[in-house]
């Protein structure tokens, strides 16, 4: 686990956006693919619908509106940018990475790369992003959390297609004014558990054959209790350790802005932290999990309902495949 404490030039996010696919799919449609009920997945998850990119959409599809949004909240040009990153586990292809896709389509002339953290994915990225800024290498980074799961999504699983939905969030990281801005990060992973969430046959380790498709080794597949307690765990201690070595204790922050897997995690955390529960933003119920789309698109949903006031404190903590987890801290 690397912390961070709080120094070197002020670096924090600039502007902010998101996209989701127009096409809901609700519990009640679940129920008529596999053996759910709307009941079981509102209990166990709190999500109630999600949403579908269409079939020729891909991942960059959602990123680019979701980066021409942050731009413009940023008041920023395509060509403003220095560096592009995509967190995702759902890339447009193996390679070239999706943010070189999206340079092209923002019309950027950034250097770019991908992610690949799972769930923690956005959270790491804004971490590489701040060291980016802070070290003077770059002055403006767009960091992009973008999935399309539906891709990936074992439709004949009711244990995980009710759970994961499309979307993408992003943020224009840069140079902020002094005593706002990121504060501290910690990220760390425990690969001990790498098979606990993983997309088994398609990589160097089990190349694509007739087999692999017919075993279905293409989709997610979890070890959901597993992960679950993982969850909780990291999220919390992560947290704690965030927030106590920027100096602060839990009850000064303002905004919780959990990673959206399952309501039940966040009630958890919640009561772990003791701090009113009117503090955690939760959106799952609209989205169901979409990895290392859902702290962007949960935090750019808040800054547009105007619930983020300027100097307030924000805690950003994820978790998810490798498995990882990071918390980040800041001042907006
Ligand atoms: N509908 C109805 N019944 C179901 C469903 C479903 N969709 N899915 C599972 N069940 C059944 C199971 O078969 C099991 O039945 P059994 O007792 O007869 O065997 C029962 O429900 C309980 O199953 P559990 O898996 O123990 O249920 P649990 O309460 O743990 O909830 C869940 C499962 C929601 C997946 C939970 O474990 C969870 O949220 N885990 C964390 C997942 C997560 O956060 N992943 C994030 C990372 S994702 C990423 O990085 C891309």
């Amino acid at each position: 686990m690397h912390i961070l404490p709080s120094e070197g030039r002020p670096v924090g996010i600039l502007g902010t956006g998101s996209h989701t696919p127009s096409r809901v799919l609700t519990n009640f449609d679940l129920e008529k693919m596999v053996d759910t009920s709307d009941e079981w997945i509102r209990t166990r998850t709190g999500i109630v619908e999600r949403r579908i990119a269409d079939p020729g959409s891909a991942t960059s599809d959602l990123a680019l509106p979701a980066a021409q949004a942050a731009l413009e909240q940023a008041g920023m040009a395509a060509g403003d940018l220095d560096l592009i990153i995509v967190a995702t586990v759902t890339p447009d292809m193996l390679f070239p990475c999706t943010a070189a896709v999206l340079q092209r389509r923002l019309g950027a002339a950034a250097a770019a790369f991908d992610i690949l953290v799972g769930c923690t994915g956005f959270i790491y990225g804004m971490a590489v992003a701040r060291e980016m800024v802070v070290s003077r290498a770059y002055e403006r980074v767009l960091v992009v959390g973008s999935e399309t799961l539906s891709k990936i999504t074992d439709w004949e699983d009711r244990s995980t297609c009710v759970l994961f939905g499309d979307a993408a969030g992003a943020v224009v990281v840069g140079p902020v004014p002094e005593g706002r801005g990121i504060l501290g990060y910690s990220l760390g992973n425990d690969g001990t558990n790498a098979d606990a969430l993983k997309i088994p046959a398609g990589g160097s380790h089990m190349p694509a054959t007739e087999e692999t498709v017919a075993k279905r080794l293409h989709y997610l597949t979890m070890n959901g209790p597993e992960v679950f307690k993982f969850a909780v765990r990291a999220m919390a201690e992560s947290s704690e350790e965030v927030v106590r070595r920027a100096g602060l204790a839990m009850k000064d922050v303002d905004l919780v802005i959990p990673h959206q897997a399952n309501l039940r995690i966040i009630d958890a955390a919640a009561k772990r932290f003791n701090i009113p529960y009117e503090r955690f933003v939760h959106n799952l119920e609209r989205y169901g999990n979409t990895s290392a789309a859902s702290i962007p698109l949960a935090l750019d949903e808040t800054v547009r309902q105007r619930r983020v006031s300027s100097g307030d404190l924000i805690l950003l903590s994820s978790f998810g495949a490798g498995l990882s987890w990071g918390s980040l801290i800041l001042r907006w």
